[in-house]
């Protein structure tokens, strides 16, 4: 699958088979964020640090109460959620799953947000819902590591960008050139996941050819690999049993897909073949 074309129903379908596994954390922990956690010293388990992400992704990016964000694979709204009750911000999140979409709309509800937050379908590439100069922040947050033509989403974005707008991502990027086994690995986690791991340069340089200025991009991935470690440890328990369970049918093919994938993040993320960035710029 890695070099073949990525269907966005597939993708919305690994992530609903995955809901399985997230909800039961999401119970556990208090929150429904998809993303990874930043540990430091003031944020040393999982729930504060996922909360932890998105405080530092909107730090960089400046949100304020005036701001119009989109915020482009929103899941299951936490981030949306997030933004809007911290920073008072209007959030417009779009997603391609119509179960994460409802997810996202009673988290809202539930926090007390749902005037400030609006949750649609529409896919990134694509933005067909989204009016041009309309958003003052595009927010995204692991989501462009599911695309297979980042330089389509970043046109799409400066395309809905107000004038003075700005663009803040996280994700996980490839760092250094990977040897034979590491792309592999690499193409493991990009089937069970639906992603499109990309070299963090070529981000960086797409962003310039799109028009974008001031590029930053700050390496966070310290930060997340106690997080991708407590996901290998739980992996490592999760993947053979999760294999003999799949013969019985009580865990799907999926799952097992994305325990061994969780593995692979963590390795290679220590051994420096994969980072975690964060990367903002300006519309021109
Ligand atoms: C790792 S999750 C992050 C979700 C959310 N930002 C969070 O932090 O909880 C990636 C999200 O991107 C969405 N996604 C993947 N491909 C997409 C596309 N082409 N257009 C819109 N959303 C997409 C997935 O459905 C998923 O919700």
């Amino acid at each position: 699958m890695a070099d073949s074309t990525l269907d966005t129903d597939e993708v919305a379908g690994i992530y609903d088979e995955l809901l399985k596994t997230y909800s039961k954390q999401w119970d556990h922990e208090g929150h429904r964020s998809l993303h990874l956690g930043y540990y430091d010293e003031d944020h040393d388990e999982p729930a504060g640090a996922a909360i932890n992400t998105m405080r530092i992704l909107s730090e960089a990016a400046n949100v304020t109460e005036s701001d119009r964000v989109l915020n482009i694979g929103c899941g299951a709204g936490e981030d949306s959620v997030w933004n809007a009750r911290a920073h008072g911000a209007t959030v417009l999140g779009v997603n391609i799953s119509e179960n994460q979409l409802e997810l996202a709309r009673e988290n809202a509800r539930e926090h007390g947000v749902e005037e400030l937050t609006t949750f649609r379908y529409d896919d990134f590439h694509e933005l067909g819902t989204v009016e041009d100069g309309s958003v003052d922040l595009v927010w995204g947050l692991e989501a462009v590591s599911h695309s297979q033509d980042r330089r389509q989403v970043l046109d799409q974005a400066r395309r809905v960008l107000a004038e003075g707008g700005r663009v803040a991502f996280t994700d996980l990027f490839v760092r250094t050139e990977p040897s034979d086994r590491e792309r592999d690995r690499i193409d493991q986690i990009n089937d069970a996941l639906g992603l499109r791991l990309g070299r963090i340069g070529e981000f960086e340089e797409t962003l310039s050819a799109v028009g974008f200025e001031n590029v930053t991009v700050r390496e966070l991935t310290d930060g997340i690999l106690p997080c991708t470690k407590r996901r290998r440890q739980f992996s490592r328990i999760a993947h053979p049993v999760g294999r003999v369970l799949g013969v019985f049918g009580v865990v799907s093919e999926t799952q097992v897909g994305a325990f061994r994938a969780s593995s692979n993040i963590h390795e290679l993320a220590e051994s420096g073949t994969l980072g975690y960035y964060l990367v903002t710029a300006d519309r021109d």
